[in-house]
């Protein structure tokens, strides 16, 4: 049996930087994203036995997976062991098969370009096929994309966004209010057809402090955190009505404003947490100098040193040979809107499972 599932990186434009709820990872900031056609995750699920293992005693000796062809142990393996069984038990089952599972990155993964956005969403869209087919179509478990992407957040906040295409917003909510923090599309993959994002990619290498990690830090140390929550608000309500009147300069000039905020946040942060490289801030000024001549082009950057640049269609070769020629900068990579996270087959048969 094998079930295979793709969905797309995201970008976001008004930045998810800090959790109420640190476990099922609660945004403590409402997000807005792009998904990106170019980069994506695909992820197939095997049944590598189909006697039902007693999950309670030792659930990640069950499961096998693979991460861009490698056999993966340690927290990555964990937290895909954990969603396996969020996910199951969600749809009301109670024993589930040991797994094998095969993910691949078409791009650098855990280098702040969003692989574990994309990673998670895959999952949950191969997960929600097994369990569906467990149950029938006309089972009352069956699961909505809104409840669907209330689990990928417990996987990994942004993954809640890489479910769907276009513009996608990632709500927040208090603690103990895990279902309201659910993502939704704000606008579809092809009602905006210029929109690109232009990546400057700088590295291969994985970052060397996670997100996850640096969030809470951040909301440990940094004192400007009460600001941000505050300011986040009042992004997102610009963000989306610049999209709704689909006005390129204000939605660019507030997630550039939304980027920079969060890496000043996490810099205020005691001992500083700093993503920013040199590469980065050469492409933050290249960009402001395009401005001035009149090019449409807005900087933003994630967890990460890859500066990211949102642009129209008509500007996008300018754009691009501005980053290429940035001493630091390997490789430009174009971007427009992705679609939904999607099942590619599923050949999955009832006498299986
Ligand atoms: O969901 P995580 O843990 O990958 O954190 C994402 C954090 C940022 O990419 C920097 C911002 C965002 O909203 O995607």
């Amino acid at each position: 049996m094998d079930i295979t599932a793709r969905a797309y990186s995201n970008i976001a434009l008004i930045k998810y930087w800090g959790k109420t709820d640190e476990l099922s990872h609660i945004p403590a900031v409402p997000s807005l994203s792009m998904t990106l056609d170019c980069f994506y995750t695909t992820t197939s699920l095997h049944i590598k036995n189909k006697t039902y293992p007693n999950l309670k005693q030792s659930p990640n000796d069950t499961h096998t997976l693979i991460l861009n062809g490698v056999d993966t142990q340690g927290i990555a393996k964990d937290k895909v062991c954990k969603h396996i069984e969020r996910v199951c038990l969600a749809h009301g089952l109670n024993e589930w098969p040991c797994f094998l599972v095969t993910s691949d990155n078409n791009f650098p993964t855990a280098s702040g370009l969003a692989s574990s956005a994309s990673a998670f969403a895959a999952l949950t869209i191969a997960l929600k096929e097994y369990c569906q087919q467990r149950l029938g179509s006309d089972s009352k478990h069956l699961l909505n994309m809104r409840e669907l992407s209330v689990l990928a957040r417990m996987g990994s906040a942004s993954a809640a966004r890489s479910l769907f295409g276009g513009f996608v917003q990632l709500h927040t909510a208090g603690m103990h209010d895990s279902r309201q923090a659910y993502a939704e599309p704000v606008l579809l993959q092809h009602a905006w057809p210029q929109m690109r994002l232009v990546v400057g990619l700088v590295t291969h290498q994985a970052k060397e402090v996670s997100s996850t990690k640096a969030m809470a830090h951040t909301k440990n140390t940094a004192r400007y955190y009460a600001s941000w929550v505050d300011f986040s608000k009042r992004d997102l309500e610009r963000a989306i009505k610049a999209l709704h009147e689909l006005d390129f300069e204000s939605l660019g000039q507030v997630a550039e404003t939304s980027a920079l905020c969060m890496h000043a946040l996490a810099m205020s942060a005691e001992p500083a947490i700093v993503y920013l490289k040199g590469v980065t801030l050469d492409a933050y000024h290249a960009v402001c100098a395009l401005r001035k001549q009149g090019v449409l082009a807005y900087f933003t950057c994630d967890a990460g040193p890859h500066p990211k640049v949102l642009t129209l269609a008509s500007h996008v070769n300018t754009v691009r040979s501005t980053l290429a020629q940035i001493p630091g900068v390997l490789q430009t990579i174009e971007a427009s809107l992705g679609p939904d996270a999607h099942l590619i087959h599923s050949t999955i048969h009832a006498a299986n499972l």
